[in-house]
């Protein structure tokens, strides 16, 4: 058995380190600090420069550097490809994190199906049985030689097997469940988590083998563990949605090799995860007609337009003060609006208790769908349905102005797209911008006239 390596506590706010763990921080006096790292020997240095890994690393003029494309390697799920910016990297750490029973699990398993074709895949399992797993496999129809899965949650043995193996692909299902026997810390422990990342971070680029984690969010929604986490990978992708609401959301909050600004639309079946190719047709399936307090949005997600519903209900509060209750949009930002149609546009809203809800269980973080949220409100409150062939879309300031959004090309071709005939917009988004075939164009100024318009117009 080789000798245990040291660790020390170290307090994250002031640097303190002491050889055991203490709820203060002697030093600076804060709570709860206190986090364990292992010691690592500096290397020996000849003189007094600072030491180099390996060779003597020496400045490059930035024109004599060479650029090699990278290489990428397709999963073969398109929208997980889209998101990670055209497959994945060599050598590159990707971190998927969402809430349990999102997808996680079943997402990579499937990706592993076509990366397997191409070399063998190490899935190494940290939740659930072997068992558990096969029987995954079989209700997603894989059945391969060239996945194999273990089932482990010590790092040391983990990097063991992959140095046997010399897999062309690692999964790690999930990095909260990893130890690393150096440390004395439960697995989950943020030293632990931050130790397990770094040693799978060295193994990733000194193979070259891509390594893919899965990690687990907290009970506010971010990844649990150390923010160093997010720093060392190389990629962040979220998957999002509501457990109980069949669409899911593939988010890249980092890539260092692509976009940021791609989103990847999943439906979760009977048979796993499938690509939704057409986003807006399939977000609009269902939609009420003739019921008032629905409203379409032309948003943009990523770089692509999406249409979404968004509801509002409006009704008469039985107690003092009214509630209001937002899902899949800010609290606040829906709070704001309300007031802005009470100050801006007149409406009585004290009285009366204010639901909103995007439909789908995606969540839109864009201010153009203010608007959207906006009459969807006003629908409800006259109980008079919007015109089914009729989106909109606009960012409103605190004086009810609506304020001029990027893509409205985009966006109006998407409306044109799928088949409607009015938009509402800011006025200021006009210039330049040419009606799509079919798609009336409608500019307002400010909230009050974009109500007029969208319960005054003849059909
Ligand atoms: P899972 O991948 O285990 O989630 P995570 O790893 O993020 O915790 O998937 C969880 C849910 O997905 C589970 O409730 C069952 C459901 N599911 C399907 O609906 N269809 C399928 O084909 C599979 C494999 C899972
Ligand atoms: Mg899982």
């Amino acid at each position: 058995m080789p000798a245990k390596k040291k660790t020390v506590f170290l307090c994250t706010e002031c640097g303190y380190d002491s050889p055991k763990w203490m709820g203060k921080c002697p030093s600076c006096g804060a709570w709860n600090t206190m986090v364990e790292e292992v010691v690592r020997a500096a290397p020996a240095r000849a003189s007094a420069a600072p030491a180099s890994v390996g060779k003597e690393s020496r400045p490059v003029p930035l024109s004599g550097i060479t650029q090699d494309e990278e290489e990428r390697v397709l999963t073969g799920i398109g929208e997980l490809d889209r998101v990670l910016g055209g497959g994945i990297v060599r050598g590159s750490m990707v971190l998927i994190s969402g809430e349990p029973g999102i997808g996680k699990s079943t997402l990579l398993l499937q990706a592993c199906r076509s990366l397997c074709q191409r070399g063998p895949v190490l899935y190494v399992t940290g939740e659930e049985s072997l068992a558990q797993i096969k029987m995954r496999a079989s209700r997603l129809g894989i059945d391969r030689d060239d996945l194999y899965i273990l089932a482990e949650t010590d790092l040391d043995n983990i990097l063991l097997q992959a140095d046997k193996l010399k897999p062309d692909y690692v999964v790690i299902d999930s990095i909260q469940t990893m130890f690393s026997g150096d440390m004395t810390s439960a697995p989950g422990s943020v030293g632990q988590v931050r130790e397990c990342t770094m040693r799978l971070m060295q193994f990733a680029k000194t193979s070259g083998v891509p390594v893919l984690l899965v990690g687990h969010i907290n009970k506010d929604g971010n990844i649990a563990g150390p923010k160093v986490l997010e720093h060392m990978v190389d990629t962040v992708l979220a998957f999002e949605g509501e457990r109980h609401n069949s669409y899911r959301m593939l988010r890249a909050s980092k890539n260092r090799f692509g976009s940021t600004n791609e989103i990847g639309l999943f439906e979760m079946t009977g048979d796993g995860l499938i690509d939704v190719p057409n986003p807006s047709a399939a977000l609009l399936s269902g939609r009420p007609e003739n019921a008032s307090g629905s409203c379409v949005v032309a948003t943009i997600e990523g770089s692509r337009p999406l249409l979404s519903e968004i509801q509002g209900l409006v009704t008469k509060s039985a107690y003092g003060s009214a509630r209001r209750t937002s899902a899949g949009l800010d609290y606040n930002r829906a709070v704001l609006l309300l007031a802005i149609l009470e100050k801006r546009a007149g409406l009585m809203l004290g009285a009366f208790d204010a639901y909103i809800n995007v439909v789908g269980g995606l969540t839109l973080d864009e201010p153009a769908v203010d608007l959207g949220v906006m009459l969807a409100i006003v629908s409800s409150y006259l109980d008079r349905p919007i015109r089914h062939d009729l989106a909109v879309f606009g960012e409103v300031g605190l004086s009810g102005e609506l304020r001029a959004v990027s893509g409205a090309s985009q966006r109006v071709s998407e409306l044109a797209r799928l088949g409607f005939h009015a938009c509402i917009l800011p006025a200021t988004n006009m210039n330049g911008l040419k009606a799509p075939e079919g798609l009336r164009l409608m500019p307002v100024k400010d909230i009050r006239e974009a109500i007029k318009t969208c319960f005054e117009t003849e059909k």
